[in-house]
């Protein structure tokens, strides 16, 4: 008899689907799932309109979603959750059954899952199985643990209708240092025939061993997304550090990645973290491209341990962000429930105001009557002449040109944290 050998791409894909059937990620409890609502950044319903469609996308029964390796759930359930009564559907698909019950589980407690179907595939197959075209796509934290990326961005491709985007979230390289150093040390301390309890037991026994100094402990255990990941729940801990299959980007990489797949990149996730003035003002770059001064940005930080990005066809034109100082165009919080939020918070504001929605995503302005006053008008609905115009009544010492200034000023910081958007103006 002749042994048939399975290609080696398989043997990556089946390793990396039994870790996820025996520690499902992240780890989530369906029955504590009303307790919060998990907000995935790029998942965020008006931004994604304000991407796709200059904020008058009509979401129903026509919007269809993909959750491209969507785990125990987060994007899927926040997803559903923003689309509830549209009659939107989402397919929510996964190598791992474990995973997919946790999710069907979880979007079952908040009476969602009506709206989903779930589909237990590999994403390279996932066009060939008649699913159909969709309008948005997520995929966070999965490209990176695939045999080929680059088949799997095609793959996404491959079901985006003409006008979509896509959401990626993948590792960033140089922020990931301390974990690949770690990762080598464990692979020959803990190697895969171990079994995943003697390796996890070992990991974290060599936490405690090993000296703090080490540049791989201490910069897992100073980084608060690291180490949450490895306090949190063993599936963390294996997915950070026990992982078989784990490929970090660099910003170039991403371009060319997507180059590479015929799509290009629309914005990043956190606007701000990839503008090099973030982290040195008044540095001068004007012989950089923006791709370059992305590129730039990365290493300034030093420390990014993911990337965020959104990405369309790369010969459709998709529609130009309003300025902010666009009378007719319509602010709007990205956040769910931020509105509701928004008047405490003013109230109590002093002289700085922070802003912080998560990771990457804090800003601090000036709190003063004015800012309050300008911030307090964004509802949704009225316009961005209605704010000004309403703002200019309010302050008759301030010029109009003043006031205007001041609202730029405020609505730019604001969507360099992804915390608001601007849909454009009604036609
Ligand atoms: C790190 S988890 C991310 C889960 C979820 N997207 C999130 O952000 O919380 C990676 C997920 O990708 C899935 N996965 C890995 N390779 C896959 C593939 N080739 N096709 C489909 N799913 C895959 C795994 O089963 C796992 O659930």
């Amino acid at each position: 008899m002749v042994a048939v050998e399975k290609p080696q791409t398989e043997v990556v894909r089946e390793t990396v689907h039994q870790q996820y059937e025996s520690l499902p990620y992240p780890a989530r409890d369906p029955e504590q799932e009303l307790e919060m609502l998990r907000q995935p950044t790029v998942c965020e319903l008006p931004r994604v309109n304000a991407l796709l469609g200059g904020g008058h996308r009509v979401f129903d029964s026509t919007f269809r979603v993909l959750d491209a390796g969507c785990g125990t759930g987060d994007a899927t359930v926040f997803l559903a959750h923003q689309l509830r009564g549209t009659g939107a559907r989402i397919v929510a698909l996964d190598l791992s059954g474990a995973s997919l019950d946790i999710a069907r589980r979880r979007l079952r407690a908040r009476g969602l899952e009506d709206a989903v179907d779930f589909v237990q595939a590999p994403i390279e197959e996932a066009p060939s199985l008649g699913l159909g075209e969709f309008d948005f796509i997520s995929s966070s934290g999965v490209l990176h643990h695939l045999p080929s990326p680059e088949a799997g961005m095609r793959a996404l491709r491959d079901m985006l209708k003409p006008d979509g985007a896509i959401a990626v979230m993948v590792y960033a390289k140089y922020g990931r240092e301390p974990v690949y150093l770690m990762q080598s040390l464990l692979r020959m301390l803990a190697p895969a025939e171990f079994g995943e309890e003697r390796r996890l037991r070992i990991l974290r026994r060599a936490l405690q061993a090993l000296p703090q100094e080490n540049r791989g402990v201490r910069g897992l255990l100073d980084t608060p997304l690291f180490h949450s990941e490895i306090a949190r729940s063993d599936a963390g801990a294996y997915d950070l550090l026990l992982h078989s299959q784990d490929r970090p980007y660099t910003v170039p990489e991403i371009y060319d990645w997507l180059d590479g797949a015929g799509l290009r990149l629309l914005d990043w996730g956190v606007p701000r973290a990839y503008r090099p003035e973030t982290y040195w003002p008044g540095s001068d770059l004007g012989h950089l491209d923006v791709a370059q001064r992305a590129a730039v940005a990365e290493l300034m930080h030093g420390r990014m341990a993911k990337h965020q990005f959104y990405a369309a066809h790369a010969e459709v034109s998709m529609p130009v962000q309003p300025q902010a100082d666009e009378r007719g165009a319509v602010p709007v919080w990205t956040a769910w429930g931020f509105d509701a939020q928004l008047g405490p918070a003013l109230a109590g504001a002093g002289a700085r105001l922070k802003f912080t929605m998560g990771e990457e995503r804090e800003v601090t302005v000036n709190g003063d009557a004015l800012n309050r006053r300008l911030l307090g008008d964004v509802d949704g609905q009225r316009t961005v002449g209605a704010i000004l115009d309403s703002a200019r009544g309010a302050f008759p010492a301030q010029t109009a040109d003043q006031i205007r200034r001041r609202w730029v000023e405020l609505c730019d910081s604001m969507r360099e944290i992804a915390a608001l958007v601007l849909y454009a103006p009604a036609a």
